[in-house]
């Protein structure tokens, strides 16, 4: 399929834009220091804290799911059934107590931290999905 190009140059951090690939949302998050240190915080609690089953391209399999720590790139698609999760900057504390920012599903309640990781107890089966990816220079990102 068709590879779709993002300029990130203008992302703040803690900033999420959209871009679409192969008709599917696919975010793109610049995240903060303190979302990345709490990426750390979030293990004991996560279905899957080592991306084992494969949602990642091999480059992606650690602990940021992501190439570059700070720039996060993911399907916006839930892995239950479908339905795209909010992305909530600032108020996640709501969904998990002491953790400030993640991604929750409207539909069914899946809850998602800011690597795409899912947490237990949610019928979610799988970290969402990180797309194929790959940086042209500090400043563009290719996606597929
Ligand atoms: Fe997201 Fe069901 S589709 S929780």
């Amino acid at each position: 399929g068709a590879a779709v190009t993002a300029d990130i140059s203008k992302l703040e951090p803690g900033q999420l834009i959209r871009v679409e690939w192969r008709g599917k949302p696919v975010w793109i998050v610049k995240r903060t220091e303190e979302t990345l240190q709490q990426l750390a915080e979030t293990e004991s609690k996560l279905r899957d804290p080592g991306s084992e089953v494969q949602q990642q391209p091999a480059y992606a399999q650690n602990q940021h799911r992501s190439i570059k720590p700070e720039i996060f790139v993911a399907v916006g698609i839930c892995t239950h059934l479908g339905c795209s999760p909010t992305y909530l900057p600032n108020d996640f504390s709501a969904q998990v107590e002491g953790i400030r920012a993640g991604f929750f599903c409207p539909c069914h309640g899946s809850k998602f931290d800011m690597a795409g990781r899912v947490f237990q107890g949610v019928p979610a089966p799988t970290n969402l999905v990180v797309p194929p990816h790959m940086f042209i220079d500090d400043k563009t990102i290719v996606v597929g």
